[in-house]
């Protein structure tokens, strides 16, 4: 409240007093970096040029039924044409760092074995664009478009090595360039979603052993990458993750509470972001699986825990958890219930306290020397209105709810160093088609017209600021 002597000195000194406030109590730490997130297949088009190999995902999007209203990435944004537009956006919202992702298929078309170089000369001409625009690349080598004719995909541990080379390679291509790699985007959808629900690319539903194996590939193929990379990049590359660990919120924040929930993130997330960072599988996973364990090779579990640079988070959903006496795991998770607040994708439960506990149980689990929010964002149905305009204050609410609690983390001495929102433009959300839209610009994909939305000239204003508006 204000006194009345604070309003007496005027509009002017209570303007300055109230901005030197907000940045005291609202501010991100310095040199945080800002920046937007994409990957290949949800953005690039033209699956068929320059040499451009077959995916899983050209193969499950054109399979009648997989994808909402049959749609495909064959066109998409059309970044693969566009990317000098995309760069402007990115320019004209002031971000210091793009997230981008490499096409395997467009390097190896066969998914190993001779390199193409207009693919290479593809990465290089954005990657170049965006140096000469003052924003740092971070590139992700596998957001989940595998070429097709590797024999077996994920179910075969080849596909791990092949992974590595390829990655090794694109290293060393780049990293006179780009100085952080994530090597690959959420071990548990490509493996789950794919393998055993079967609602992504390429549709299987195997049973549990399988499974297993396929998880362990997806955490093997990012072991041996980091070490490919590590071989092949310049000294002082940052190599880590991007994965989506299951994050768990107390549901009160006492010291009971607080440990279950760092309980159950470790147990949760035992087939992938604790193996990575412990480099061993929990003996309670093992021993659950029982005869369905992953066969793992001599080897497999040191590559698995290679050191990383940092670790990567895509945050979107919380689960609430209490600790519970009465359950042998010492925790209860709270189910989500038909009521519970959610945005326009059905699984996009709001729990904006995840932003902080996910930083906070990550780094007091397994002290990374960095956390990164590779992504962070929603989906909202709002329309393009008469004036040409999409006022998603709805994605602004979500964000700025989120983003208080990254703050929270960072001002509490997390290490965490910067934030990707996504996505920089509405694009191909994988099963959902082109209905679900993530952006912060409109994308109207009969014309390609990139709109920015209000969330554009908030985010902008967010960076502008390093504070919470
Ligand atoms: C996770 C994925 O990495 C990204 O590809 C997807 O579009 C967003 N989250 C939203 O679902």
């Amino acid at each position: 409240a204000m006194s009345g002597a604070a309003l007496a000195t005027g509009g002017s000194t209570l303007a300055a007093a109230r901005a030197a406030a907000q940045g005291s109590d609202l501010s991100f730490p310095k040199d945080f970096l800002w920046g937007c997130a994409t990957a290949a297949y949800q953005i690039e088009g033209a699956v068929k040029e320059d040499g451009r190999g077959q995916t899983n995902w050209d193969v499950f999007s054109h399979t009648p039924g997989k994808v909402a209203n049959g749609d495909t990435g064959d066109v998409a944004c059309d970044s693969y044409h566009r990317y000098k537009d995309d760069i402007a956006l990115l320019q004209n919202l002031g971000v210091k760092a793009y997230r981008m992702s490499i096409a395997w298929s467009r390097i190896f078309p066969e998914g190993r074995g001779k390199p193409n170089q207009k693919g290479i000369d593809y990465y290089n001409r954005v990657i170049d664009a965006l140096l000469a625009a003052g924003i740092q690349p971070n590139v992700t080598m596998f957001h989940w478009d595998l070429p097709q004719a590797l024999p077996g995909g994920w179910q075969n541990r080849d596909t791990a090595k092949a992974f590595a080379d390829y990655a090794g390679f694109m290293a060393g291509k780049l990293s006179d360039r780009v100085h952080r790699f994530m090597t690959v985007n959420e071990l548990r959808c490509f493996t789950d979603l794919g393998h055993m629900v079967g609602t992504h690319a390429p549709g299987l539903k195997l049973p549990q052993g399988q499974v297993n194996q396929v998880r362990h590939h997806g955490c093997l193929a990012h072991g041996l990458g980091v070490q490919a990379i590590r071989a092949n990049a310049k000294a002082g590359t940052e190599v880590g993750i991007a994965d989506n660990a299951n994050i768990y919120v107390p549901v009160i924040e006492t010291p009971e509470h607080i440990e279950a929930t760092k309980k159950a993130m470790r147990d949760d997330n035992a087939m992938f972001l604790t193996a990575v960072m412990e480099g061993k599988y929990l003996d309670s996973y093992l021993s659950a699986a029982g005869q369905d364990a992953p066969k793992v090779q001599a080897g497999d579990m040191a590559a698995i825990g290679s050191p990383l640079d940092f670790v990567a988070l895509n945050i979107y959903t919380p689960t609430f958890v209490k600790a519970n006496a009465n359950d042998p795991r010492g925790y209860t998770p709270l189910p989500h219930l038909p009521q519970s607040p959610r945005m326009a994708s059905p699984w996009l439960y709001v729990g904006p306290e995840a932003a902080y506990w996910g930083v906070r149980a990550v780094s007091e689990l397994w002290k990374p020397k960095a956390i990164y929010i590779s992504e962070n964002g929603t989906s909202a149905d709002d329309p393009l209105n008469s004036a040409g305009t999409v006022d998603d204050g709805d994605r602004i609410m979500y964000l700025r709810n989120y983003l208080g609690q990254f703050r929270r983390a960072a001002a509490e001495g997390y290490p965490l160093k910067g934030y990707f929102l996504w996505s920089l433009m509405d694009n191909f959300e994988w099963a959902d088609g082109y209905g679900k839209r993530f952006g912060i610009h409109y994308v109207d994909f009969a014309t390609q017209k990139r709109t920015p939305k209000l969330s554009a000239q908030w985010y902008k204003e967010l960076i502008r600021r390093n504070a919470l508006v």
